[in-house]
């Protein structure tokens, strides 16, 4: 019977891949799985990652990385490589496309990822099909009023304001042109800076002023912007954009002042230290520069993270700055006027760090992972003060309250919750962002 085993198998396998000759059609085979699978995320109208899957010509086009197709290449297909898993997050996020739906869509790349052809009809976008997953957006970034009771919610083209305590929605800030990536409330706490844009065009801050709900907008970079800070006098804010640069705004006339050209990738986050002396950036091409934080003037590079750096936050009343990304280590930098060099790591969640901040009185440490799991951990020795578990949706973003009691926290699904640290309890579901991303109608 054993020595029959590994036939069985062998034949098994062999009958799982039936070689056909009838070339895989566009439209009766891939537009539903594309459909079905990841239209709800990846639309013309909210294209996540800049990435559209309901129309041919978007596919073909690509995304934020570019092409996702190298036409009779599967394997070297970006497509592919997050359909298997090779790239993180594995796709469609929330679940799984099966071997024979992937051989499916690697076999119509190879045949050159054509158009059908014997088809006299139009070609059918993939908008016209129901799709099994209605996506929120995700939650990029969470800001807490001063005085600890609303919390400010990043979403698609728009800022939720919840209250802390029961969750429900007290009001919103529209108007934003695409998803909201990172949000900073000014030091007086009664300006909040919204930030994003559209992916590969252009950057946004919309400066909204919150007692009377008016907004003015700043217009710049060349790609979306991911990080906002203010400097602590209120006078400037600096953003990070995908387009490899920083840059620093005078908040009064919305004009750049300053440019901040070292990056040699995406920029992701930016931060300011209380006394202003310094400006950190972190990006894409594993470094973290730091500049002059009252002229924006080049100091010096940190090295020694392995890969993208995600997120920054400086300690409080502190020249202490918290770094986190990609390599999933977050580290602590003690920074001098003439260098900085790395004090310690902290390191348990499975995957990329994607967010961090730190208590208002700088004993505790807070990061949220792609693996999904926020760790709560005492600043000065790592230990560990509460962990909420992992989950299949990534943790985008953790900001704590003013008080030290409790955090907020929101996921790639669309969820952001409230949680009591001392306990781990549940306090409030913000919900994030109720607005359905727009799928097929
Ligand atoms: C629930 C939301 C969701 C679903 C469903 C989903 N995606 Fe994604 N996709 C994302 C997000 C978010 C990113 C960006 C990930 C990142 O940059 O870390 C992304 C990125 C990608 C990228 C990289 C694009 C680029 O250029 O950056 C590809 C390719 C991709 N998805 C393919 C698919 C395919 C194919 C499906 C369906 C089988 C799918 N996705 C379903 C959310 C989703």
């Amino acid at each position: 019977m054993i020595s029959v085993l590994p036939i069985l198998i062998l034949a098994g396998c062999l009958q799982s891949v039936p070689k056909s000759t009838t070339p895989v059609s566009f439209s009766k085979q891939i537009v539903p799985l594309l459909a079905a699978n990841c239209n709800a995320c990846h639309a013309s109208n909210t294209p996540q990652s800049g990435l559209a899957t309901d129309t041919y010509m978007a596919l073909i086009r690509g995304g934020k990385r570019g092409k996702c197709i190298e036409i009779g290449n599967p394997n070297k297909s970006l497509i592919i490589q997050y359909l298997d898993g090779r790239r993180q997050p594995k796709m469609p996020i929330g679940g799984a496309l099966k071997d024979v739906e992937i051989d499916v869509i690697k076999r119509w790349i190879s045949e050159g990822a054509k158009l059908d052809t014997d088809s006299k009809q139009p070609v059918p976008t993939t908008k016209e099909l129901k799709s099994k997953v209605s996506a929120l957006c995700p939650v990029n970034s969470l800001v807490w009023s001063r005085d600890g009771k609303r919390i400010y919610v990043a979403g698609y083209k728009v800022v939720e304001i919840r209250d802390a305590n029961t969750g429900n929605k007290i009001g919103q800030l529209v108007g934003h042109s695409d998803i909201v990536r990172s949000l900073a409330l000014s030091p007086d706490g009664k300006v909040l800076a919204a930030a994003g844009g559209k992916v590969g065009k252009s950057g946004e801050v919309k400066l909204w002023i919150l007692e009377s709900g008016t907004s003015t907008t700043i217009e710049g970079h060349t790609d979306s912007i991911y990080g906002v800070a203010w400097r602590p006098d209120g006078l400037q804010i600096a953003t990070a954009s995908y387009d490899k640069t920083a840059k620093i705004w005078d908040v009064k006339t919305g004009k750049s002042v300053v440019e901040l050209r070292d990056h040699t990738d995406a920029v992701f986050a930016v931060a300011y230290s209380s006394d202003s002396k310094y400006l950190a950036t972190a990006s894409a091409d594993k470094s973290i520069k730091i500049w002059e934080g009252m002229t924006g003037k080049r100091m010096y590079s940190l090295s020694g993270a392995q890969e993208a750096v995600m997120s920054l936050a400086f300690m409080p009343k502190s020249s202490r700055l918290y770094s986190a990304g990609a390599d999933k280590v977050a580290r602590a930098w003690d920074l001098r006027p003439d260098g900085g060099g790395q004090v310690k790591s902290n390191s348990g969640q499975a995957d990329a760090i994607l967010d961090l901040c730190l208590s208002e009185d700088g004993t505790m440490v807070l990061t949220a992972s792609m693996d999904g799991s926020v760790h709560v951990v005492k600043e000065n020795d790592g230990a560990s003060i509460k962990i909420l578990p992992g989950s299949p949706e990534m943790a985008l973003s953790v900001k704590i309250s003013p008080n030290g009691e409790l955090f907020a926290a929101g996921w790639s699904d669309g969820r952001s919750v409230v949680f009591r640290i001392k306990d781990g309890t549940q306090v409030a579901v913000l919900t994030g962002n109720p607005t359905k991303v727009d799928v097929a109608k």
